[in-house]
């Protein structure tokens, strides 16, 4: 009987021995299991930082190609759209006339005869396609003044001289070669109505808030604000529009720049 106890004890020993060994064995599987585990996460991580950064530098360095180029078009020529003409920026020749002149089809203020209701080509289309859009929403632009020659500006400026004195003349009125109204992609802009007609609250008319809002989703800038009269030397002209091409008008948009002078590095203007 004693021997049957003695069996039964060793063999019950031996099966647990057994037990606990494919149990620890078992543990052991479990944690190099969960090690591979966290060394293929750790891994699968690493090459998503890294593919997260290969893109980021493939996305800066596209943006980066296709960066605003500044020099796309010349701020010199004077028959460039990006031409800038300020007190320090006589155009080169002063007397410089423009060869693709043509009369927008809009309401004009002038016979469509006169020189001072033409403007290039260019400007004049977008010109007609913002009047079109603004007469959709209700608002009825005119042209007021367009081209000036260098001699058309002889007489504008000299009777301003005459009517109000040098010092106010030099703060609304370009001295002949100096004018963007000489570029022909210049426009003083007024409504149909004739209200508030080259007058400060043109601001306050529909065209005139209209204009504000959309002038430039057709390439037309204010050129002489109320806040940069120290950078353009001239008084705000609410009615005076600039074409300078949808690129740039988006462009000085999203760097939230009003002048041509600041966004281009050029020097402030505001004498002569
Ligand atoms: N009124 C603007 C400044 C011009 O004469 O060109
Ligand atoms: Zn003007």
């Amino acid at each position: 009987m004693k021997r049957v106890y003695t069996v039964a004890i060793i063999i019950a020993v031996s099966c647990s021995l057994i037990g606990g060994g494919l149990v620890y064995k078992k543990h052991v599987s479990d944690v190099a299991q969960a090690a591979a585990q966290q060394r293929t996460a750790a891994a699968l991580k690493a090459k998503q930082q890294a593919a997260a950064a290969k893109l980021a530098a493939e996305t800066a360095a596209a943006a980066a190609a296709v960066a605003f180029n500044k020099q796309q078009y010349s701020a010199d020529a004077p028959d460039s759209i990006w031409v800038v003409a300020n007190k320090q920026r006589p155009l080169q020749p002063k007397d410089y006339a423009p060869t693709d002149l043509v009369v927008p089809q809009i309401p004009l203020r002038l016979g469509k005869n006169s020189s001072e209701m033409q403007l290039r080509q260019a400007a004049a289309t977008a010109l007609e396609s913002m009047t079109t859009a603004a007469e959709k929403a209700g608002v009825h632009l005119m042209l007021a003044s367009a081209y000036r020659s260098y001699n058309l500006q002889v007489s504008v400026y000299g009777n301003e001289v005459k009517n109000y004195g040098q010092a106010t003349a030099d703060s609304e009125s370009a001295r002949p070669g100096y004018s963007e109204h000489q570029t022909g992609l210049a426009a003083d802009l007024e409504p149909v109505s004739h209200q508030c007609e080259i007058a400060d609250c043109f601001v306050t008319t529909p065209e005139g808030k209209w204009l504000v809002a959309h002038a430039g989703e057709f390439g037309f800038m204010q050129r002489y604000t109320i806040d940069k009269t120290a950078v353009t030397g001239y008084r705000a002209e609410a009615w005076h529009f600039r074409y300078v091409g949808i690129g740039l008008t988006t462009e000085l948009q999203k760097q939230g720049s009003t002048t041509l002078e600041e966004f281009f590095g050029l020097p402030a203007a505001p004498s002569y």
